[in-house]
């Protein structure tokens, strides 16, 4: 519909100062997707960005990135491949290292997930430093898939995720709020 009002997602995001830590806005996206209206609005938004461009693949990870990664890759038609905390996966996996804007962590995929014929997003609820995006699309790397993009519902433009991501990646980011 031309001129249709983008739908107003910042609204049914909550800020909760210094959780989990002092010092840290955490950004609450759950009511956003507990809105019929505002889950429907992130998922449409994202599968219409990037339709018709060949996705075979999104890529999520633990645990927010399944909740819009999984609903997209459906409405893509395309599969979705799960990064997951160490010792989730069953069988062989790549492994990556990375910094949080508190603490760090791993992830993992299935070695078997992607092939070299695979395009992939990379897909999350909210990129703030970018270390999760960032491990992600290497452990999506050393399987040798192709990355297309990156896109999230929330970006912390303040912690410049976008500089960080383009610093190795000429890929696009794209983000709802
Ligand atoms: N993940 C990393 N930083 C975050 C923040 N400020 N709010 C919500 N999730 C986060």
């Amino acid at each position: 519909v031309a001129n249709e009002t983008p739908f107003p997602y910042e609204n049914l995001v909550v800020d909760i100062p210094d959780y989990p830590e002092p010092g840290v806005v955490f950004k609450d996206i759950t009511p956003l997707i507990a809105d019929e209206r505002g889950f429907s609005a992130c998922v449409d938004a994202m599968t219409q960005h990037f339709l018709g461009k060949g996705v075979t693949k999104v890529v999520g990870s633990e645990a927010r990135g399944f909740l819009i990664g999984t609903p997209v890759a459906y409405r893509l038609g395309a599969g979705f491949v799960p990064a997951r905390k160490p010792g989730k996966l069953p069988r062989e996996v790549y492994t990556q290292s990375y910094a949080l804007e508190y603490g760090t962590d791993e992830l993992q995929i299935h070695k078997d997930a992607l092939s070299p014929d695979d395009r992939v997003i990379i897909v999350d609820d909210l990129v703030a430093t970018a270390g999760t995006a960032l491990a992600t699309a290497k452990l999506v790397e050393q399987s040798g898939a192709k990355i297309l993009g990156f896109s999230f519902i929330l970006e912390l433009a303040f912690l410049n995720p976008r500089e960080a991501i383009g610093k190795e990646y000429s890929q696009e980011v794209y983000s709802l709020i």
